[in-house]
């Protein structure tokens, strides 16, 4: 498979073909995929995940114990802190901050230019990305405009477009986003959630009945 510049050109890459332990795998650390393309002065932490066909601007900082899903672009001068998950296909604008533990689902769409292409005028630096404060959840697909602050532990939900600041322990959603409920609440429901699948789960014998078909 031929990428062309992209993995060979200016700064490290990485083709995840290197055999754990090596000298060569200790500089990459964390990168479990292969494909993946690092920016320059990009720092990874320990225990932290990044799978395949990702790109990691320069100037990224990513703490310990993040994952980062296949097909996802970081683009440059952006923080993850530790334990936060990024899902796949997910698009995180250049200059954005995104805190502890958080959880960015599959399709996520961050931006930084409001009215594109103006940073071909002022450059990208002058465009805040946006700011995800610890413990928030972005579901599926949801689209966030440059300088909004997602609040601690604040929830969006999927497919919203948001377009103003959402405090935190608040749950929005809908095109623009609106409050709906609480954290609390959220919590609440995902608890009830967890239980019934569990419940569900263990009334289920229909998985030691069937026989394996290879
Ligand atoms: C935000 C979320 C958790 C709300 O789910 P819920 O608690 O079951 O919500 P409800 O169905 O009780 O809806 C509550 C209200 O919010 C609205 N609403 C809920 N989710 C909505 C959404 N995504 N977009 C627009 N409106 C939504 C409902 O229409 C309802 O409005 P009403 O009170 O005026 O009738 C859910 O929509 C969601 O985004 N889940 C995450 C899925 C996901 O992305 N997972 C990632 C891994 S694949």
């Amino acid at each position: 498979m031929n990428l062309g510049p992209a993995v060979t050109g200016p700064g490290p890459s990485h083709r995840g073909e290197y055999p754990p332990g090596s000298p060569e795998a200790g500089q990459r650390q964390g990168i479990k995929g292969q494909y993946v393309v690092l920016g320059e002065g990009v720092s990874i932490g320990e225990g932290t995940s990044i799978w395949n066909l990702v790109y990691i601007g320069s100037r990224v900082t990513i703490g310990s114990g993040v994952t980062i899903a296949s097909l996802v672009h970081i683009a440059s001068d952006v923080t993850i802190g530790d334990g936060t998950m990024i899902e796949g296909s997910t698009f995180i604008a250049s200059n954005s901050r995104i805190g502890r533990d958080c959880f960015i689902g599959p399709g996520v769409v961050t931006t930084d230019d409001p009215f594109p292409p103006v940073r071909r005028t002022t450059g990208i630096a002058a465009w805040p990305g946006v700011t995800i404060e610890d413990g928030a959840i972005v579901c599926a697909g949801a689209r966030i405009k440059a300088g909004v602050v997602i609040g601690r532990r604040a929830v969006v939900g999927m497919g919203a477009v948001v377009i103003e600041d959402v405090p935190p322990e608040t749950v929005v959603a809908g095109v623009p986003a609106r409050s709906v409920y609480s954290r609390q609440v959220y919590d609440q429901r995902q608890m009830e959630a967890a239980i019934e699948w569990r419940l569900q789960r263990s009334s289920d014998t229909t998985f030691e009945q069937k026989p394996v078909r290879l």
